[in-house]
């Protein structure tokens, strides 16, 4: 039993679920850029970085080519728990990526609205093409149109937990994604 366990209302993805999704995912990666020599991959911290270190070793298991990884973390400017769209960088790229075939890994995508400005800010970057991973999307939040090639799961506007996902920090390191108890963010 973790701690958290008490504070989750239930499970809706299991470990062997995302297990299982990330090698498909890592698989139609793999597949797609079987003829280029390299890939890029960028993650979004904090909440992919489970996804990341996850998706990336599937990614060289099943035969993709070599990936660079490289960390970025972002802060919407906005009211509470609301995206504005409007964007912050606190950690840019360690190093140029003109020329490189990117991949952005998200642990979600529930507006669009981080994932909308940084697919301008890679372009405007001069990669060779980017293209964008996510694990989960909330399909109900969605307030601008963002093309997201390779998808998990989609999963209710609700309030959920673990795999990366917080909430006020905590619960990141819950292993399987649920839904927590209202309790627990009305304290
Ligand atoms: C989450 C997630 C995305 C963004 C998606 O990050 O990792 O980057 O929100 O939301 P949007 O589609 O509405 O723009 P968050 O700002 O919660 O930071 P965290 O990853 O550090 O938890």
């Amino acid at each position: 039993m973790g701690w958290y366990d008490a504070d989750i209302d239930r499970v809706i993805i299991t470990e062997e679920e995302l297990r299982a999704k990330t090698a498909e995912l890592a698989k139609q990666v793999a597949a797609d850029y079987a003829s280029v020599d390299g890939l890029l991959l960028v993650c979004v911290l904090k909440g992919a970085v489970m996804f990341m270190a996850d998706f990336s070793r599937e990614l060289g298991k099943v035969g993709g080519p070599p990936a660079e990884l490289e960390f970025m973390a972002v802060s919407s400017y906005g009211q509470g728990t609301t995206s504005s769209g409007v964007v912050r960088i606190l950690k840019d790229l360690d190093r140029d990526i003109a020329g490189k075939h990117v991949i952005v890994v998200e642990d979600i995508v529930d507006s669009g609205l981080t994932l909308s400005w940084l697919l301008k800010y890679l372009e405007s970057r001069s990669a060779k093409s980017v293209d964008v991973v996510a694990l989960f999307r909330k399909p109900e939040a969605i307030k601008v149109p963002v093309p997201v090639k390779y998808v998990g799961f989609d999963i209710p506007t609700e309030f959920v937990v673990g795999y990366g996902l917080d909430y006020s920090e905590r619960y990141r390191e819950v292993p399987y994604v649920g839904i927590l108890k209202p309790e627990v963010y009305q304290r």
